[in-house]
């Protein structure tokens, strides 16, 4: 596999559909609340100010194979979705009667996250990062993990979260490779997660 790097915000925006539909094959709550959200969510973020990752491009062909994104205020990175008022009540209601489970956790996601950076002002969250099935099982995951961690240090952060459902055993030894450890679990509506992280 050839590939580069390069910064997510600098990716030309008619490429984040594709970031979209990649992050859609994520099991997380982001995926299941609908594509909508999900490109609304990266659109956003490449413009939020605090927020930083990276995209993987192979060579040859060009085509995206995974993403990371890391940030010190993840909760912001959803209270984005809410700035254009009219189209967030339309999505929103939308689900609230198609899904209402996933309404309800939406709402106790996002409770629970905002206690989670511990009032940190060094710490970062590494938010997501997500590989094409196509690509996996080659340490595109760790890299793109690595990558956050390297420009995290390089902004003068000491250290990096990550929560993971405890099931993701692809997430976690890819985490763990990366020198991450499990500091807690616990238990947020339907998801259980490990808290895990690593100094920077
Ligand atoms: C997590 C993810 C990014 C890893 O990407 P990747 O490029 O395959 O990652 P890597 O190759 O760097 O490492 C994955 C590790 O898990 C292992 N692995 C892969 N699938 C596995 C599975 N089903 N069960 C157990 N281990 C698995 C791989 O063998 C590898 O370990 P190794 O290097 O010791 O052999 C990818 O699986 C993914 O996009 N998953 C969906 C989105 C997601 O869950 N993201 C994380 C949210 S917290």
């Amino acid at each position: 596999m050839n590939y580069i790097l390069y910064p997510l915000k600098e990716i030309n925006p008619s490429l984040l559909p594709r970031i979209a539909q990649i992050h859609m094959e994520d099991a997380g709550l982001l995926s299941r609340l609908g594509y909508p959200f999900v490109l609304r969510y990266f659109e956003m973020a490449v413009k939020d100010d605090r927020a930083f990752g990276f995209y993987a491009q192979e060579n040859e062909t060009g085509e995206i194979m995974g993403f990371s994104l890391a940030s010190p205020e993840p909760s912001a990175l959803t209270s984005n979705l809410t700035h254009d008022r009219g189209w967030f009540i339309r999505q929103i209601l939308k689900v609230f009667f198609t899904r209402p489970l996933v309404f309800f956790q939406m709402v106790i996601s996002s409770i629970t996250i905002q206690g989670q950076m511990e009032d940190d002002p060094a710490a970062i969250e590494c938010v997501y990062f997500t590989v094409d099935p196509k690509f996996r099982g080659q340490k595109l995951g760790r890299t793109l993990q690595n990558a956050l961690m390297d420009e995290g240090r390089r902004r003068g952060y000491k250290k990096i979260f990550a929560s993971i459902e405890t099931w993701n055993e692809a997430s976690l030894k890819a985490t763990q490779a990366n020198g991450f450890t499990i500091a807690k679990t616990f238990r947020e509506g339907k998801y259980h997660r490990h808290r895990l992280e690593s100094k920077l």
